[in-house]
């Protein structure tokens, strides 16, 4: 099994408002996608193997730089690891496709993560590993949620009907590391890519694609560690859960 990780950091964090895209604004002293790579290479599964190839989705304006940062954390890993740094697209479908496209060719797994989620466990990442290699070819992490759901209708400019409450007890909240067979991939994306990956019909993760082209995804037990930043609210948790402070 060759393990390689697309680790997609091009996003600009409109929704974080700071003047840096998001992946580089740091935490604990570095940048978010330095710790999300860290915790990738630190992932061994159950045979032991590890990732061997890290592709890296980066803001134009930001190759260079993320390049060197991702350079000090393979060599500070000790791994023996590929890296490559690569434009993104305007969406994040399209800048997972231009990282699958520098895939090495003797890779069969891939995991596609978001620096997004930069305290994913290794643990998490080993678990959906070894569950790609149990012989699922596409795999989710998701969590229980925990909020009441609600589908609704169209409504006005006061509120929308409640069309129904969704049985909680079937859904889950999806985040990344998500892995995938790599071909299997290959091919969602190949499709994907012709059904609009620039517009706002963009798949907003990799398992949709899959799902879309009718192969099965299996759900792993998520993690709250693996929580998304996408809000200055989420930086602060990350920041306060980082130094042990108690906000
Ligand atoms: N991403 C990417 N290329 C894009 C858009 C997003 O590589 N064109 C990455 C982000 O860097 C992030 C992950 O996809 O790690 C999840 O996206 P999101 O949380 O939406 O990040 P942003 O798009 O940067 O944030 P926002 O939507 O608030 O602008
Ligand atoms: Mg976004």
């Amino acid at each position: 099994m060759t393990i390689a990780a697309v680790l997609t950091a091009a996003g600009s964090g409109s929704r974080l408002g700071l003047d840096l895209p998001k992946a580089v604004v740091p935490v604990a002293g570095e940048p978010l996608v330095a710790h999300a790579a860290r915790s990738l290479l630190a992932a061994r599964a159950a045979d032991g193997s590890a990732i061997a190839q890290l592709v890296v989705t980066a803001p134009a304006a930001h190759l260079d730089a993320v390049a060197a940062l991702l350079g000090d954390v393979v060599e500070a890993s000790g791994a023996d690891v590929r890296l490559d740094v690569v434009g993104g697209g305007r969406t994040r479908q399209e800048s997972v496709a231009a990282g699958l496209a520098e895939l090495a060719d003797d890779v069969d797994v891939v995991l596609v993560h978001d620096a997004a989620r930069p305290f994913a466990p290794p643990g998490l990442v080993a678990r959906v590993v070894d569950a790609v290699r149990a012989g699922h070819a596409a795999v989710v992490p998701g969590l229980p949620v925990v909020d009441t759901v609600k589908r609704v209708g169209a409504g006005d400019a006061t509120g929308r009907p409640v069309v129904e409450t969704v049985p909680r007890a079937d859904l889950v909240a999806v985040q990344t590391p998500q892995g995938f067979d790599r071909h299997v991939l290959e091919r969602a994306h190949a499709v994907g890519s012709g059904r609009g990956a620039h517009e706002a019909t963009a798949a907003s993760d990799d398992a949709a694609l899959v799902e879309a082209a009718g192969v099965a995804v299996w759900v792993v037990p998520g993690d709250e560690r693996a929580a998304k930043v996408t809000t200055a609210r989420d930086l602060l948790v990350a920041q306060a859960l980082t130094t042990g402070a108690t906000a």
